[in-house]
């Protein structure tokens, strides 16, 4: 893509969105398989479907609507993305993560990202919330690859603290407060879409892994070189291949979710009150 007619996009499709929701959201929020009830507190949404949005992808996976809802949550406005893209759907790196191009545009200062992972450590349990300390980019694909665009960040972006130290001391401290118990671990991230098998996730614990997933990296990747703070949680909503005796299903995926929703949904509520 040329790089004039990238930045002509992000602001088209951002003046598309501000002319149905007139204030800067200040945070923005990714959630991922079957989190998007997250949506439902959002007070006074204003929604966007994706495919209105001009340069906005169209999301096609199961379990992920795609919306985009502007409203407050505890006074503070929001822009919360119901449903992401995945490259296993076929979207490029840079298709994947344009959205975040777009929420910088808008005003985001910092951008919270959820997703369903499997568990690579095996101290963790199915349904445990685990805080994003660091990414293992595993997917090889760089949305940063190209010309650097000097007016959104540097050709060089520091990723020694891509997930925010002070922002995970809030949710730590959130958590405790509300009696959740919250894992802390590092995301490797995968293009998928098959499901890694023993001997990948033997690999991957050792290489420092505590969590699996195909999302998330892309687009932590272009708000850390846009300077937005990031938070990352992800959803244990199965063990990874090798683990327990059984086979990994979609539906296990969403199930899982499902079922953590609500403590999901109480410690993000609780961060974003607490947020400055
Ligand atoms: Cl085990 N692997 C990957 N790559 N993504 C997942 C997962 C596993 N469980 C949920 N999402």
């Amino acid at each position: 893509m040329e790089q004039q007619s990238v930045l002509t996009k992000i602001k088209e499709a951002a003046a598309y969105i501000r002319s149905k929701y007139t204030a800067a959201p200040e945070i923005g929020l990714i959630l991922g398989s079957g989190l998007g009830v997250i949506a439902d507190l959002v007070e006074q949404a204003t929604v966007i479907a994706y495919n209105d949005i001009p340069h906005f992808p169209v999301s096609t996976v199961e379990g992920h609507a795609g919306e985009l809802l502007l409203g407050t949550i505890h006074g503070k406005h929001v822009l919360l993305m119901k449903g992401r893209f995945h490259m296993y759907e076929g979207y490029g790196v840079d298709v994947v993560s344009f959205p975040v191009r777009v929420m910088k545009e808008l005003g985001v200062k910092t951008l919270i990202v959820t997703n369903a992972a499997g568990g690579v450590n095996t101290s963790f349990e199915v349904g445990d919330l685990m805080l994003i300390k660091d990414h293992i980019n595993f997917t090889f694909r760089n949305p940063l690859i190209g010309p650097n665009f000097n007016e959104l960040g540097v050709r060089f972006p520091d990723m020694s603290e891509a997930y925010s130290r002070r922002l995970r001391d809030t949710a730590r401290a959130v958590a405790a407060e509300q009696g959740i118990k919250l894992q802390e671990g590092v995301y490797i991230g995968l293009l998928g879409p098959t499901y890694e098998t023993p001997a990948e996730i033997r690999m991957m614990r050792t290489l420092g892994a505590d969590a699996v997933g195909m999302s998330t990296v892309a687009e932590v990747i272009v708000a850390r070189h846009a300077g937005i703070e990031v938070l990352g949680f992800s959803c244990i909503s199965n063990m990874a291949a090798g683990i327990l005796d059984q086979p990994l299903s979609h539906e296990e995926v969403m199930e899982t979710t499902e079922r953590v929703k609500p403590k999901f949904l109480q410690l993000i509520l609780g961060i974003v009150a607490k947020l400055d």
